[in-house]
């Protein structure tokens, strides 16, 4: 506490205002984030270490906002969806290294769903990053105090967990350990909502609210489906139609990716053994280890065109 009081101390004041931010991890989830930071107006940098990931996250970034400001075009003729779309995508530029997000008021991670690797990271962001910017995880499943605790900045850290499709998916949940300055969620809160999000807020638990609800809803149709009790398609087609879902378990969970879905239950096992909740169905673990990892692979639970 003393150490970290000291530290603040040194840091200054907090980042007053966001207009520059970083997204590092531009796969599944970090293409949305930055796709929706530049829609609502900020500069926005995207990072992955990965080329072909790169490539293929602007590559999804520029059909996405040419799609969706063609469908407000539909809707409203005085739109220039065109216009619109050269605007947001000048507002974007793509690193292959960390350093290029270092001067932003806020780095929001959407890495590889992995305790350790995001620590090392928050570690290294910590020393290159600018000494009042506030970073934020959007993990799915981990807890945010020890990221925090490893990027020296546990005052400027916050959950920040979006959903699948982010530009689709109206929730942002903005998650605070009791080492955050409220100031910082305020903020950061107040960004979320400018990039067209309703957020909730809560504690540092697993799984926050909807994934703590969700995934072992998940495991347990996989577990029905591995007994036998129905078949996939009827699984789903009876969540659908029977309580409303938009999507059923199944297809759900090859649409999230078999392979986070499988790093969340591994993890939550390990960390929560008496949890009955949490268990990991024999065939997820199959599927990913046959790299069936869903939707972004062509074939999980189900063959994806
Ligand atoms: N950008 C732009 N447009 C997109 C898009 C994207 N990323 N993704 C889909 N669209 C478009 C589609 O192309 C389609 O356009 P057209 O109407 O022109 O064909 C339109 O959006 C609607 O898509 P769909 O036809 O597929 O129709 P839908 O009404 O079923 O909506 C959906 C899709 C919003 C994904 C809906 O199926 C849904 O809500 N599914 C559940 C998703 C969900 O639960 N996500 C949360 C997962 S859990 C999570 O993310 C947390 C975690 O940590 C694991
Ligand atoms: P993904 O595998 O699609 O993307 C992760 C990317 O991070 C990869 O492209 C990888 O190259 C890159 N990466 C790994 N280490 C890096 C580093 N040190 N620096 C820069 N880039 C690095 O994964 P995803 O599904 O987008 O998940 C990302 C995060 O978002 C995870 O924490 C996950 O739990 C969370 N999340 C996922 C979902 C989902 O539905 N898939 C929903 C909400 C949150």
């Amino acid at each position: 506490r003393e150490q970290e009081k000291a530290n603040k101390a040194k840091r200054g004041a907090n980042v007053k205002e966001i207009t520059t931010v970083g997204v590092v991890g531009l796969g599944l989830m970090g293409h949305g984030i930055a796709q929706i930071s530049a829609a609502a107006g900020f500069q926005t940098v995207g990072v992955d270490l990965n080329a072909e990931v790169l490539a293929n996250g602007q590559k999804a970034i520029e059909t996405s906002v040419a799609k969706l400001n063609s469908r407000k075009a539909s809707k409203n003729p005085d739109f220039d969806a065109p216009a619109a779309t050269e605007e947001t995508l000048a507002r974007l530029s793509y690193a292959s290294t960390v350093d290029a997000v270092a001067q932003c008021d806020l780095i929001v991670e959407a890495i590889v769903e992995d305790a350790s690797i995001k620590q090392k990271f928050y570690a290294d962001l910590g020393e290159r990053a600018k000494a009042e910017a506030i970073f934020a995880s959007n993990t799915s499943s981990l807890a945010v105090a020890p990221m925090a605790a490893a990027s020296q900045r546990p005052d400027r850290f916050v959950g920040l967990h979006y959903f699948n499709p982010v530009q689709l998916m109206k929730l942002c949940e903005v998650v605070q350990t009791p080492e955050v300055d409220d100031e910082v969620v305020e903020l950061v809160d107040g960004w979320a909502r400018l990039t067209g999000k309703i957020t909730v807020r809560c504690k540092d638990t697993p799984g926050f609210i909807v994934n703590r609800l969700l995934v072992p809803n998940l495991a347990a149709a996989i577990a029905m489906a591995e007994r036998g009790d129905a078949a996939i398609q009827d699984i789903d087609a009876a969540m659908c139609l029977g309580a409303g879902h938009p999507m059923g378990p199944l297809q759900l969970a090859d649409y999230v990716g078999l392979d986070t879905c499988l790093s969340i239950l591994k993890g939550w096992c390990a960390q929560y053994p008496d949890e009955p909740a949490f268990f990991v169905p024999p065939s997820l673990t199959a599927k990913v280890a046959a790299g069936k990892l869903g939707r972004k692979s062509g074939e999980g639970y189900y063959v994806w065109g």
